[in-house]
């Protein structure tokens, strides 16, 4: 398989007063065509800055390090005119935010035939024709009718699935999916991740999803990338992360997840503390003060991702953590 992007240790800071936030630390990532690699991790991990930096959407205030390469460019470099070619049209990304992603003075039939004329340079209509398909595609009843609504008369749901229609319409090679069906009921969210896994089928479109729900990871991942206070902390192929977790940060996000036959009168295990800031602390594990196997090093030296069997890495070095979670098994 060919990589399509490939993140190479990737920072990302923002000014702040005092230290500055560092949103995303040495992150390295390869994305190949039609896979989909779940990005998790707790609020504040840098899922959706990862995102930003990659269609070029950072505010000029940060200050960004490393490459992503996507069709033999680094994106990092691109000038901003030829972004326009990039951005929408080659990788695209539903935002997580669905009511301010759209705008709130144009009907969503504007919206979405501006997509393609735009990028494929579609006349007003047949802009119009391929907008009211790709409203279809999505699942949204009555097309036709929709495209003359204005964002506010749609709930929360159809807003979401129209910026699906708006970020597929072009058949990008990469599509960043941040929270994409959190909005959605059960049978649509379905439905969507189903349309989805269909373009990756059929156009090799490669997904990253970025999601808080581990059953989607679940049910639509081939890969997971785990990251905590911008930093990676475990990287696998989603079964075998799932079955044997080799990392106690993973272990700990699995182990919150509600299960059927969990019994109802014991509460739900969580994290103990609360999720890292970004506060660009270099030393140690980030995950160091609210794990259950952290011992001295963890606290002072260098946590490296470092690759393990299997084609994944674990950024934990205390052999005796990994080994207990491998006896585990399961969480
Ligand atoms: N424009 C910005 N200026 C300053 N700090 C920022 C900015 N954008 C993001 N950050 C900081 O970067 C860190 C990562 O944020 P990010 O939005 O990537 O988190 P996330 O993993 O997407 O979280 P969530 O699950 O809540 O969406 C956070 O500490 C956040 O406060
Ligand atoms: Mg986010």
């Amino acid at each position: 398989m060919t990589a399509v992007l490939e993140v190479e240790d990737l920072a990302v800071s923002f000014p702040s007063r005092g230290k500055p936030v560092r949103a995303v630390d040495e992150l390295s990532l390869s994305l190949e065509a039609g896979e989909t690699l779940g990005l998790v991790g707790e609020s504040g991990s840098g899922k959706t800055v990862t995102a930003l930096a990659a269609l070029g959407l950072l505010p000029r205030s940060s200050r960004v390090r490393g490459r992503i390469l996507f069709d033999g460019r680094d994106l990092l470099t691109l000038p901003e005119r030829e972004w326009r070619r990039v951005r929408g049209n080659r990788i695209s990304m539903v935002f997580q935010d669905p009511m301010t992603s759209l705008n709130p003075l144009l009907t969503i039939g504007r919206q979405l035939e501006e997509v393609f004329e735009c990028h494929r340079s579609l006349p007003r209509r047949q802009a119009r024709t391929a907008s009211i398909a790709a409203l279809g595609e999505v699942g949204l009843p009555r097309p036709e009718a929709r495209m003359d609504a204005y964002p506010h008369e749609l709930s929360g749901g159809m807003r979401q699935r129209v910026l699906i229609a708006m970020a597929l319409a072009c058949r990008p090679s990469v599509l960043f999916a941040d929270e994409p069906t959190t909005a959605l009921d059960v049978t649509i969210q379905a439905q969507i991740l189903d349309l989805l896994g269909r373009m990756q089928r059929e156009s090799a479109m490669a997904v990253v999803l970025i999601t808080h729900d581990l059953g989607v990871v679940a049910s639509s991942c081939d890969r997971v990338h785990v990251l905590y206070a911008g930093r990676s902390m475990e990287t696998a192929r989603t079964d075998p992360l799932f079955a044997a977790p080799m990392h106690p940060y993973t272990s700990g996000l699995l182990r919150s997840v509600p299960r059927l036959d969990d019994p109802r009168d014991q509460p739900l295990p969580t994290i103990a503390g609360h999720p890292a800031v970004a506060d660009g602390r270099r030393e140690g594990c980030p995950f160091e003060p609210r794990c259950p196997h952290a011992a001295l090093p963890c606290r002072t030296d260098p946590i490296p991702l470092v690759a393990l069997p299997g084609g994944r890495a674990s950024a934990c070095s205390r052999p005796d953590a990994l080994r207990e979670l491998e006896a585990r098994g399961t969480r």
